[in-house]
């Protein structure tokens, strides 16, 4: 019999009185759900803010019980039954609802759709793509869709939220590798020196962002990638261009969008929203393609942060209090 170690997320009871675990343990493989129809072997996988609010139960993010948790992991292919995937095959995994309601990736092992897989891209390790992770293919997604509605290099200054976290770090490093002016919102003003080293050339309080602001401010911004949701993307909106194009991805401030449509009418606005765990293959592997040519792999060093398995637990409350500067990657066989 083999077992391998991963990180079970169990609830025991009703909605009203339920026991929430989340622990390290061993499990059986013959106890992994049926699903699946590729065997990878994770070396490493990440933690993810979502991540970090279904280890801490802190959100509904958990549809099944018990779950073994990780939106992120890659590997080996140990086994497969899909015609795409063979033995030794290097894949990322990433979103598709694993994490969620299909068990996940902070584990040594886990059974997953071949379909959902993307090839890990040869010039990077499983630890560097792991290193973006959920995050960092997020922040490339944003970045797309900043180009694909044609922000182009000169029309101004581009704003990243959340600029210290995972999103926000590997935007910087994108966005100033592809030659635009970054100006980084961040909550930690201290680290601006690490904020400048990934490539923004201003950083501001994001307390200048986060409260109830006028419906159209002085115009700035020519793009935004927006991690943080809430009064901070309403301002962002107000104070984008002409024309200007805010792509918005998450909800660290809030879920809420207390906005008026004046940036809309009066000034075309464009909000492109990113949804990182359907995307089609095809987005997913332009994403992972440009990730592999236009991020600075010394950067990408910078930004993270290696932690154990066990670890993941005490670094998730971390992660909720906005406490982590960039990335965490799990090795999941430390
Ligand atoms: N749409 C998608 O598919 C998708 C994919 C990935 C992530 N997301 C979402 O994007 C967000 C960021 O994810 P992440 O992995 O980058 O998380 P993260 O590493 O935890 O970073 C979040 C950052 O937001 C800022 N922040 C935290 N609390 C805040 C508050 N109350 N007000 C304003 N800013 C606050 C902090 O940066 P500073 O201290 O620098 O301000 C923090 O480092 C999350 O909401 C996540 O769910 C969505």
């Amino acid at each position: 019999m083999t077992t391998f170690k991963a990180l079970l997320l169990s609830k025991i009871g009703t909605d009203t009185g339920n026991s929430f675990t989340s622990n390290v343990i061993d499990i059986e493989d013959t106890q992994q759900p049926e699903e699946g129809d590729v065997i990878v072997r994770i070396d490493y996988s990440t933690i993810n803010y979502k991540d970090a609010l279904a280890i801490t139960n802190k959100s509904p993010i958990v549809r099944k019980w018990p779950l073994v948790a990780g939106i992120d992991g890659a590997g080996v292919v140990e086994s497969s039954n899909h015609p795409k995937w063979k033995v030794g095959d290097k894949v990322i995994m990433n979103g598709f609802g694993v994490g969620e309601s299909h068990w996940g990736c902070l584990a040594q092992r886990a059974k997953l759709k071949g379909d959902w897989l993307v090839k890990l891209p040869d010039s990077f390790t499983t630890k560097q793509a792991m290193a973006i992770g959920t995050a960092g293919y997020t922040a490339m997604l944003c970045c797309l869709a900043l180009e694909n509605h044609g922000v182009k290099r000169g029309q101004g200054e581009i704003l990243v939220t959340g600029a210290s976290g995972g999103v926000g770090s590997v935007a910087i490093s994108i966005l100033s590798s592809w030659g635009y002016e970054v100006v980084a919102s961040t909550g930690k003003v201290h680290e601006a020196a690490y904020l400048k080293s990934l490539g923004a050339k201003e950083v501001i309080d994001r307390a200048a962002l986060s409260q109830v602001g006028k419906p159209l401010q002085k115009e700035r911004w020519a793009g935004v990638v927006d991690s943080v949701g809430s009064h901070t993307l309403v301002n962002a909106c107000a104070q984008t261009k002409y024309r200007g194009v805010v792509a918005a991805c998450g909800l660290a401030q809030g879920a809420d969008f207390p906005a008026t449509v004046m940036p809309f009418i009066l000034r075309g606005v464009v909000l492109a929203g990113v949804d990182s765990v359907y995307q089609p293959l095809a987005v997913r592997e332009e994403a992972w393609a440009r990730l592999a040519t236009d991020l600075d792999r010394t950067k990408l060093d910078t930004i993270t942060t290696i932690i154990s398995l066990t670890e993941s637990i005490s670094k998730s409350v971390d992660v909720l209090a906005g406490n982590i500067r960039g990335r965490l990657v799990v090795d999941v066989n430390r």
